[in-house]
């Protein structure tokens, strides 16, 4: 798989880049600190999604926010920008859980990118990514 590097210096918190990555948006978040305290505030037995979905991680890895972020200090969120549902590419800072939301047919996703309401049967895609430097991603 082809691999692309991503300059994020630019991105503040509480702000989101979409790049395109193999022909599909990628979401690259910079969370702010009540983001990442309601993400960690949810009892994960109460997901409808209980799994990372984080090719980086094992698959039977659960969806706690420190299996989804993609650093330690929980602030980066990497994730596909397709609706696990039909495909459709959900609205940033938006829905029930100031997450993203579906429009096509109203998935709730908080702010780890966790499936919450809504038919979308599967927490939003983590692809295979990496910090290459303080402020610079890479994917794939
Ligand atoms: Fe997102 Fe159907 S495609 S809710």
């Amino acid at each position: 798989l082809a691999s692309i590097r991503v300059d994020v210096s630019a991105v503040n918190p509480g702000t989101q880049l979409t790049v395109l990555w193999q022909g599909k948006p990628v979401f690259i978040r910079a969370r702010t600190e009540a983001e990442i305290a309601e993400a960690n505030a949810v009892d994960l037995s109460t997901l409808p999604d209980g799994l990372s979905q984080n090719a980086n991680l094992d698959p039977t890895a659960d969806a706690s926010d420190a299996n989804r972020a993609l650093s330690e200090d929980g602030v980066w969120l990497v994730q596909m920008g397709i609706c696990t549902h039909l495909g459709c590419v959900p609205l940033g800072q938006s829905g029930d859980f100031n997450g993203w939301f579906c429009p096509c047919h109203g998935s709730h996703y908080d702010t780890a990118g966790r499936i919450r309401r809504g038919p979308a049967p599967r927490n939003l895609d983590i692809p295979v990514a990496s910090f290459v430097d303080e402020t610079t991603i890479q994917l794939g």
